[in-house]
């Protein structure tokens, strides 16, 4: 069916979730359609784009980056039917309706088209950045620190003139910027009008400590910030945004923008999946803090944003890799076979993984006793221990010259002669 124009459908009463008024609430900014985008080689139709929006309102999150309108009129279109129809689709339990935002540099042009591509929705986002540290203020912008300061400012009260009440602010490179400089301008875009002052750690370079510091040290510093909620926004080229981004919530970041398998520019964004189950996981040692994402959706999420992208996730991938939840040696499957608890500190229920098998024991060379025999009576064969201890035998030369003991290997082994009646 084809989607309503926002401004012909019936006008629904504002949706305000009432667990944003939760300090310990932590909303979900998904920038998969954006800065996942960016990633070499991941463009994505319009047509998928809007796939993996409703998929993204199914899984829970509170803000969904859809695009960066300016970048192509392609762009622009992509994100202007998501917000028709995914910013006015209400989802889940508590019939939420994601905010649907478009990015733009600071100047007029990006952020009419910003504007244009997103005002469709319910709620109506525009993130406005520009770089806030010497290298790029010097070498790539060729402006002073006051010019800066006076575009940003110029420019998110521009956005809000257009009628956008929600507008987000990142001061790009923050990780490298001075602070006092960071004070001053996020101070100056409160007083026009930002609703949101993102972090963005642009290219990784700060420790899980100096940029937990750096969020406490915004949120203590800089006049106004109580009536504008601080987010985070990690890269990861050092291989901690994930780390970067827990440390920010726990400072006093209540929004954290991630993508889907943490794909993203170079080597890629926090990953949502690592960071909410991560708060789902270790929420006491976090203060208490939680998010509104189904985490049953996850698995399926990663699937189609792996189809979508091209980008496949490594098999070692936290939470959503083809081994997260695989246990191959003796030691680690005899555990599990006693109580999954030992090697697993989340079910595959909660991301709604069905494994192959119960335990997720995948049959190899360094396999024990215990899980073979597991196995021998999961595909319904009972032998006595003279003949397991034969058969375990000629197991292992086998597995010794496979990567992996299919359920078929084990087929051909037991038809040997030796087990025949
Ligand atoms: O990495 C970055 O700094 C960004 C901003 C636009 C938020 O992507």
């Amino acid at each position: 069916a084809r989607p309503v124009r926002a401004s012909l459908a019936p006008r629904r009463p504002e949706y305000v979730p009432s667990r944003i008024d939760d300090p310990n609430y932590v909303r979900i900014f998904d920038t998969t359609l954006r800065d996942g985008e960016q990633s070499p080689g991941a463009t994505m139709t319009s047509a998928e784009k809007l796939v993996v929006a409703r998929q993204l309102a199914r899984l829970g999150v509170d803000i969904i980056e859809a695009g960066f309108p300016a970048s192509s009129p392609d762009d622009l279109d992509a994100v202007r039917s998501i917000a028709i129809e995914v910013g006015n689709t209400p989802v889940g339990e508590d019939g939420h309706v994601p905010v649907i935002c478009g990015l733009s540099r600071c100047n007029k042009r990006d952020i009419d088209a910003a504007w244009e591509a997103v005002r469709h929705a319910r709620r109506p986002r525009i993130h406005t950045f520009i770089a806030t540290s010497e290298i790029h203020m010097q070498h790539k912008l060729r402006k002073t620190p006051e010019q800066v300061v006076s575009i940003a400012r110029e420019m998110v009260a521009y956005a809000r003139s257009l009628g956008c009440t929600d507008v987000e602010f990142s001061p790009e490179d923050a990780g490298r910027s001075n602070r006092e400089f960071l004070y001053h301008i996020l101070e100056e875009v409160i007083k026009a009008g930002a609703t949101t002052l993102n972090i963005p750690d642009t290219v990784g370079y700060t420790l899980p400590y100096e940029f937990g510091k750096l969020i406490a040290d915004v949120k203590a510093n800089t006049p106004g910030i109580e009536n504008a909620i601080i987010s985070t926004h990690c890269q990861n080229d050092l291989g901690l945004a994930t780390a970067n981004t827990l440390a920010g919530a726990h400072a006093g970041a209540r929004q954290l923008e991630v993508t889907v398998n943490g794909i993203g520019e170079r080597a890629g964004n926090a990953s949502l999946e690592e960071v909410v189950m991560a708060i789902k996981c270790r929420r006491e040692l976090l203060g208490g803090l939680y998010t509104g994402i189904n985490s049953q959706h996850i698995t399926m999420s990663s699937k189609m944003v792996q189809e979508h992208s091209g980008l496949h996730v490594q098999p070692h991938k936290a939470i959503v890799g083809a081994n997260a939840f695989a246990h191959e040696s003796g030691i680690h499957q005899d555990g599990m076979l006693k109580y999954k608890g030992t090697y697993e500190i989340i079910s595959p229920d909660d991301i709604g993984l069905i494994r192959a098998n119960e335990f997720g024991i995948v049959l190899g060379k360094l396999s024990g006793r215990h899980a073979v025999r597991s196995k021998l009576v999961e595909l319904g064969y009972e032998i006595t221990d003279k003949e397991f201890e034969d058969f375990f035998k000629r197991y292992k030369e086998v597995a010794e010259k496979k990567k992996r003991v299919t359920d078929e290997d084990i087929e051909a082994l037991l038809s040997d002669e030796i087990f025949q009646p």
